[in-house]
Order: C-alpha cells, then structure tokens, then sequence
C-alpha cells in the first residue's frame, strides 16, 4: 500500500459531557487541519427531528428509520468554534444544546438499532488527512482501530460549572443545581447501557481535566499525538 492509500489516522475523544472534549476536539482538528465529528450532535439531531416528529422514544423502528435517513449537514463555523448544524437546511446549532435535546439525545443513543442505524455515517467522517472523532464510544466501538485514543474526565461537580457557563454564554438560563443533577442522571444513563456503554478503551489514555486548563490538556494530547507521528 502506498503512502497515499493509507487508511486516514483517527484521534478519539471520549468522556462525559462537560469534559472538555468538544474543545479541545476542535483545537486538535484545527491544529492539525484534519476532519472534526461531533458525534454527539447526530445523537442530539436525531432526538430535536424525532420530537419534531411526535415520535416516541420507545418506538423503535419509527427512531431507527429516522436514524437511517437523517437529513443532517455540518458547516464549518469558527465563530462558534465548530460547526453549524444544518436539519434538512435549516440551521438547528442552538435548539441541539439546550440539555432538554442532550437527555433526550442520552435516551435514543441507549437503543442499539439507533446506534447501528448511525455507525455508517459517522465512520464517513474518516478521510484524508485525518479525523478528531468526538463522542462517547469513539474508541471502543465507532473508530476501534484509532493509534490515539484519549478518555477525557473531570469531577462532576467541574464539569457542571463548566455547562453552567457554557450555556450563559450561549444566552440560556440554567440552575447549577440543576445542572448537575442532570450531568449525574446522563451520566449514569450513558455508563450503565448494555450498547456502547461510556467507558475507556483498554487502550485509552485517561486524563483528567478537573484541574487542568483546556492549554495543558491540549499539550498533554499533542505529546500523544507527536508519540506517534501524528503531529
Ligand atoms: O456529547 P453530547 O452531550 O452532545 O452528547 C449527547 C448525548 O448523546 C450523550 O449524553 C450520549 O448519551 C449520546 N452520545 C452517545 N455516543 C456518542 C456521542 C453522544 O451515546 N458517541
């Protein structure tokens, strides 16, 4: 095989929402120049078009078509520091990141047919040069062959703040309190399902972000990236 066809390398970044990974995902495809997915706003997509719909989240052949059929575009934004996310042409970026559109994204992603449904389109994202793969199951399931596969966490407690912040910034008022119990229920909900539960790859570097600035998680994952010429 020559140098040309070689399969596009993956970094993955997994972890609990609020870790960082979003970040610190766009600052590596951005340094590095390669493909970014958010693979958690196909999830969130999914569940905005299924509540557009009426569609129930028990009703599993009605998400899983919808799933197969996603009518769902990116477009490159850097003032948003990622992309917009188009449904069917229309912009959807904000109506995806209240935390109402996250649970309900937590609840069709716990549906193995759901995940089957989008394995296809998020492996498409891999091409040349290269791919940051964002999500929860990046590395154990989606891109399993990755040589850099990175498990990013931070306390709960941090990760609510950070959220709490986040969304301010993005104009929505939210209680921290409320927040947190939130970032707890999702996360015990995405830990403990049987398909594709959140939890390292064996291979998986683990960092955690609670003390750290988004700069030195960046550097820490840059030494990893050079480790194995990626970078
Ligand atoms: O990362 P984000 O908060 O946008 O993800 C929303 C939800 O989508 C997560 O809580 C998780 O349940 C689900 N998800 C997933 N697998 C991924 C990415 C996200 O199950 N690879």
């Amino acid at each position: 095989m020559t140098k040309l066809e070689r399969i596009p390398p993956v970094i993955t970044i997994d972890g609990p929402g609020g870790a960082g990974k979003g970040t610190i995902s766009y600052l590596l495809a951005s340094r590095l120049k390669w493909h970014l997915l958010d693979s958690g706003a196909l999830y969130r997509v999914l569940a905005l078009a299924a509540e557009q719909q009426s569609i129930a989240n028990t009703d599993v052949s009605a998400l899983e078509r919808l799933a197969g059929g996603l009518n769902v575009s990116f477009q490159p934004d850097e003032g948003a520091l990622g992309a917009r996310v188009l449904l069917k042409g229309v912009d959807i970026s904000q109506a995806i990141r209240t935390e109402t559109c996250g649970n309900l994204a937590s609840q069709v992603a716990a549906i193995p047919r759901v995940r089957e449904a989008l394995l296809q389109r998020q492996r498409a994202f891999r091409k040349q040069p290269g791919l940051v793969a964002d999500g929860r199951d990046m590395g154990t399931v989606v891109f399993e062959d990755a040589p850099l596969k990175i498990f990013l966490t931070a306390s709960a407690e941090e990760r609510a703040k950070r959220r709490h912040n986040q969304l301010k910034d993005k104009g929505f008022d939210v209680s921290l309190r409320a927040l947190f119990d939130d970032i707890q229920k999702r996360d015990e909900r995405d830990a403990s399902r049987s398909a594709s539960p959140l939890i390292p790859a064996s291979d998986a570097i683990q960092l955690d972000s609670t003390d750290l600035s988004i700069e030195k998680v960046f550097d820490r994952v840059m030494v990893e990236a050079r480790k194995r010429a990626l970078a």
